[in-house]
């Protein structure tokens, strides 16, 4: 049976991580792409890590085959393609600042990905992740159900982890959901987590709960403030749990930046139009293949619809640098 080809352009701390996972889940065959550096003709930097991590195979045994390069030829015929190209935030920045240098830099790197890789299935990770998901999907014009975002697997993996903190229990019994787009204004639903099925409330002060929720929402910034750059260990984590349910078919429930229109009332709140915005999906072999919905209280809709006003405001900026993108 041919192995799952998967490509990771990009090749810095998210998508050489990417790899890292990828490789030792033995998801496939892996490809490494990034562009050369201008001044240092003679550095490799994709091969370099390709290579590095292609010697750990005898030692963590997995035989995943790992190609570095600069070029896209070697993404054909990729089952999965997942960007990590752009700039990442530094203190200070948001990741709505990150709009002027990687919309361009998603836009090329998804003209390639439609010439290239035509049958894949993409998965966005760059910043401003929402409105680059969107501008992968318009520049590839891909069925929808094969673009998808990576945002909220680290979301709730943040809120998770910091309930479990606070609860002192094993992180694998924490159940929890998460809507919205990838900012500081995403939505962890407080209502829709429990302890093995108990719920939160009951476990927990509802200040201590807040204080969890606060904790996810700007858990990215957090982690930029320590490093000076952004967070990769958990991004990567939760691209690959997606990658893995689309190679193995698993059917996993995870929130992904998905197309919505009359789900949780996108339609609605964005002028009749649909959008790419964090929601539970079904994943699996044909990508997206189904948005999971349920009845959201009026607190939950309020937060959702400032969300989806915030991604609509991030794609209008992003049309403004490329008008094509509209
Ligand atoms: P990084 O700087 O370590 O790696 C980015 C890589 O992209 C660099 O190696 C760079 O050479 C490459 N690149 C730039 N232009 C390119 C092009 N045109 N074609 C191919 N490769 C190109 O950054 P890091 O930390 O890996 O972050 C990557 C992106 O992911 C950033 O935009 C960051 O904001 C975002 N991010 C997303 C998260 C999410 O959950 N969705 C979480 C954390 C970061
Ligand atoms: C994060 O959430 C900055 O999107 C990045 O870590």
């Amino acid at each position: 049976m041919r192995r799952a080809k998967i490509s990771i352009i990009g090749a810095g701390n998210i998508g050489g991580t990417c790899a890292h996972w990828a490789a030792a889940k033995e998801l496939g065959d892996i490809v490494l792409l990034d562009i050369q550096i201008k001044d240092k003709p003679e550095l490799h930097m994709p091969k370099g890590k390709a290579l590095d991590l292609a010697c750990c195979g005898p030692i963590e045994n997995f035989d995943s085959r790992i190609t570095g390069t600069f070029d896209y030829a070697d993404i054909a015929d990729s089952d999965i393609v997942v960007i990590t190209a752009g700039m990442p935030r530094k203190p200070g920045m948001s990741r709505d600042d990150l709009v002027q240098v990687n919309a361009g830099i998603v836009k090329n790197v998804s003209e390639n990905v439609k010439k290239y890789a035509p049958n894949s299935i993409v998965i966005v990770v760059s910043n401003p992740l929402d409105a680059m998901v969107y501008v992968a999907w318009k520049t590839t014009g891909f069925p929808t159900h094969r673009v998808m975002g990576q945002a909220g697997a680290l979301d709730v993996a943040r809120y998770k982890t910091f309930l479990a903190m606070e609860l002192g229990v094993s992180v694998e019994d924490i159940q929890g959901i998460l809507l919205g787009g990838h900012g500081d204004d995403m939505v962890p639903l407080p209502r829709l987590t429990s302890v093995n099925g108990i719920p939160i409330h009951d476990l927990l002060p509802a200040a201590k709960i807040q204080a969890c929720v606060d904790r996810a929402k700007v858990g990215g910034g957090e982690i930029v403030k320590l490093m000076g750059t952004s967070a990769f260990y958990a991004p990567a984590s939760g691209t690959i749990e997606m990658v893995e349910a689309i190679v193995r078919d698993k059917k996993r429930i995870i929130p992904c930046a998905a197309w919505c229109e009359d789900q949780f009332g996108v339609k609605a709140a964005n002028n009749g139009k649909g959008l790419f915005v964090g929601v539970p999906c079904v994943l699996g072999s044909k990508g997206v293949e189904k948005v999971l919905t349920f009845t959201m209280n009026a607190e939950e809709k309020k937060f959702m619809d400032e969300s989806i006003n915030h991604v609509k405001d991030l794609i209008a900026a992003t049309v403004k640098l490329f008008p094509d993108l509209a």
